[in-house]
């Protein structure tokens, strides 16, 4: 059987991104106390920052019977620059399972396709699909599902937003991007969805979340975009999400957000500390996404 990665959304099929939430739920509700890490060992390559993904995934190795392993850049020969094709090669022999966060997406797909062992992505400057895993086990435990909802994103066209538009290609739901001019999502992943799904890019924010079932957004200036902040600021002036914009969404809308948040930025306190918020049940659901992710890719 050839090792399976997770690079993307439609690196797994509308059935299998199913099962994967069944299974992420199983796992949270305490039905399924399975070991599928006994004896083996997560690799964690961090070339960027991170709270949430670095905690869950060590966490979820931990409560899986395994153990995980965190690679800083600062302190491996990547950050020296090794090639790597040659540290996905050697980090095989050792590892059972990778987990990658950095820049180029590029460099994910290369050491894929040079380990031998499965390999996760933990966010790149293109995408951010454990994210989504957990955002989609959000929307079934609060509003259903996603079939027939609307899912509405605010602001920058980002690694996040690229990112619901492949889960919308994939599943079929309604997704509606407000992104000021210049920054759309990617072309790409755009192209490839457009046909699969309604998806829209507006400026008009008002417009976009009129009786939308999920609002959510995410920082005006990602990591590795610091130089570009000051010039955000202005261009990203009202795309806000506030109690204003939340009163068009579908009175039982959700609002998520994937952290960590700029209050008074892109989201007011009073949305993602609200009734409507359910962003810590997000960042939990990273854990039990995360998990089903690595007993899934193990398995084969
Ligand atoms: N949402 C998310 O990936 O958070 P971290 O950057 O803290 O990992
Ligand atoms: N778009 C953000 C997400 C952080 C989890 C970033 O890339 O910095």
């Amino acid at each position: 059987m050839p090792k399976r990665d997770f690079l993307a959304i439609p690196d797994f099929s509308a059935d299998d991104l199913s099962h994967l939430l069944d299974v992420a739920a199983r796992m949270k509700d305490g039905s399924d106390t399975g070991k599928p890490l006994a004896g083996r060992t997560l690799g964690m390559i961090f070339t960027k920052s991170s709270t949430r993904t670095r905690v869950s995934f060590e966490v979820g190795a931990y409560q899986l019977g395994g153990h995980a392993l965190f690679l800083s850049s600062r302190d491996i020969q990547l950050g020296r620059g090794e090639p790597i094709a040659d540290t996905a090669k050697v980090l095989s022999r050792y590892l059972d399972i990778i987990m990658i966060r950095t820049f180029a997406h590029a460099e994910v797909e290369e050491l894929a396709a040079t380990a031998s062992i499965p390999v996760i992505n933990g966010l790149t400057d293109l995408l951010h699909p454990c994210q989504i895993l957990a955002d989609l086990l959000t929307m079934r435990e609060h509003i259903g599902g996603w079939e027939g909802k609307t899912v509405v994103w605010i602001g920058d066209g980002n690694n996040m937003a690229n990112s619901w538009i492949n889960a919308a290609g994939t599943l079929g739901f309604e997704l509606r991007l407000a992104c000021p001019e210049g920054y759309e999502p990617d072309r790409d992943v755009f192209d490839r969805n457009k046909d699969r799904t309604s998806i829209s890019i507006t400026e008009d924010l008002e417009e976009a979340v009129a009786g939308a079932h999920v609002v959510t957004t995410d920082v005006w200036a990602s990591m590795g975009q610091e130089a570009e902040a000051e010039a955000r600021q202005v261009a990203f002036q009202g795309y806000l999400v506030d109690d204003a914009l939340m009163a068009k969404a579908d009175p039982d809308a959700i609002f998520l957000h994937c952290l960590p948040a700029h209050r008074g930025e892109e989201v007011t306190g009073s949305v993602i500390d609200g009734p409507q918020s359910r962003v810590w049940d997000e960042a939990e659901n990273r854990l039990h996404v995360q998990k089903a992710l690595m007993a899934e890719l193990l398995e084969t």
